[in-house]
């Protein structure tokens, strides 16, 4: 099965400093939950360069700024809900 959508979260000190570590763990665990570690890619990744609104996470090459944690499932639920 090919997989089809990229992630990557801002591993970048200012995006650590907002809670990014907090948003990896919760999408490490919805992945698993939701049965698609064998559809999207998540990885860590370099600075964005939109360091003052992290977290950052870019999904498939568009950035979304703000990734906090009372944000993140909703925006997985968004952007994922094709595989489900
Ligand atoms: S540290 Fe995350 S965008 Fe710069």
């Amino acid at each position: 099965m090919s997989r089809e959508t990229e992630m990557h979260i801002c591993l970048g000190s200012s995006c650590f400093s907002r809670g990014n570590k907090d948003v990896v763990i919760f999408i490490r665990d919805y992945l698993k939950k939701n049965h698609l570690e064998d559809k999207v890619i998540f990885k860590g990744g370099r600075c964005m360069g939109h360091c003052s609104n992290g977290p950052n996470l870019m999904i498939n090459e568009v950035i979304k700024e703000g990734v906090t944690i009372s944000k993140i499932e909703a925006i997985l639920d968004q952007e994922l809900v094709k595989f489900k």
